[in-house]
């Protein structure tokens, strides 16, 4: 089947037509949408469907291998470790089966609160509300060629502390950082693959920059999100959808949505290694 590639936005996303992701990819395609990926950053690909969770885990084995799910508890379908459900259903006992509820998502980067954040995410769509529960992405080369040089300059160099609180959909409370999980990352890193410079600083998980007072690291960051919250494509999900993204050089937020109303996601992700910090002259 002929394979096409069309472009979903100005700055990011490509729609992938003539792939079924749920049969292995052979060499040819997998060169193919390698490159699409690190162009486009975010591949959509419609009407896929996983007859099991084993199609669903090797539908990004042409990109790396799947990286361990982080979240705590024992919600992550049936495999236990690589799939992850983004779910606001409960069972039968009243039991949430999956994670983040029906609430809006600040925009984040997966993981970076570890010391190797993803490489990539995929997301695959079973049950959808009728209205909101939609995934707004950034490019965040874009951000950071969108920074005043001013801004850039107080951040050139330094790190940002990297916190994620698992119970709430919304910034860490600073009484509770010592409980969390966190990690010191590059403010503005390098991907490794295009060398192209990110900025890497987000409003769910920064609580601080480096060198600089609490007030003066507060103030920073308030400037400094505007420019990761940009819009540069808005998925309206569909059922069938499949999502994977570049999590080295995009974020990504959501829109609430009725909590009357059933919602979920199957999530796996692309191991990374650690983020390398760009020299900004
Ligand atoms: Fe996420």
């Amino acid at each position: 089947m002929c394979i096409e590639i069309l472009p979903l936005s100005d700055n990011m996303g490509a729609e992938v037509r003539g792939v079924d992701l749920s049969r292995p990819v052979e060499r040819k395609t997998a060169d193919l949408l390698q490159d699409a990926f690190i162009r486009h950053i975010l591949l959509l690909f419609r009407g896929q469907t996983f007859p099991d969770e084993r199609t669903l885990l090797n539908s990004a084995a042409w990109l790396g291998s799947n990286a361990h799910i982080t979240m705590p508890g024992n919600k992550f379908g049936d495999d236990g470790k690589y799939i992850h459900l983004i779910s606001n259903i409960r069972d039968e006992t009243g039991a949430p089966i999956g994670d983040l509820g029906a609430s809006d998502l600040l925009y984040h980067h997966d993981n970076s609160f570890t010391n190797a954040p993803d490489m990539a995410t995929y997301l695959f769509a079973v049950e959808l509300p009728s209205t909101g529960g939609i995934t707004l992405f950034s490019n965040c080369y874009k951000a950071y060629e969108a920074l005043p040089d001013h801004l850039l300059k107080a951040i050139a160099g330094r790190r940002v502390l990297q916190v994620y609180d698992y119970n709430v959909n919304e910034r860490p409370s600073k009484e509770r950082l010592a409980q969390m999980p966190s990690a010191w990352q590059p403010t503005i890193v390098v991907h490794p693959v295009t060398s192209g410079k990110v900025l890497y600083v987000n409003p769910l998980n920064s609580m601080a920059i480096e060198g600089y007072g609490e007030a003066e690291s507060d103030r920073l960051l308030e400037e400094l999100f505007p420019y990761i919250e940009r819009v540069d494509y808005a998925l309206e999900w569909r059922i069938g959808d499949y999502i994977i993204f570049d999590n080295r050089c995009s974020a990504h937020a959501r829109t609430e949505f009725p909590a009357d109303q059933r919602r979920l996601l199957k999530r796996g992700k692309v191991a990374g290694n650690p983020m390398i910090a760009a020299v900004v002259a």
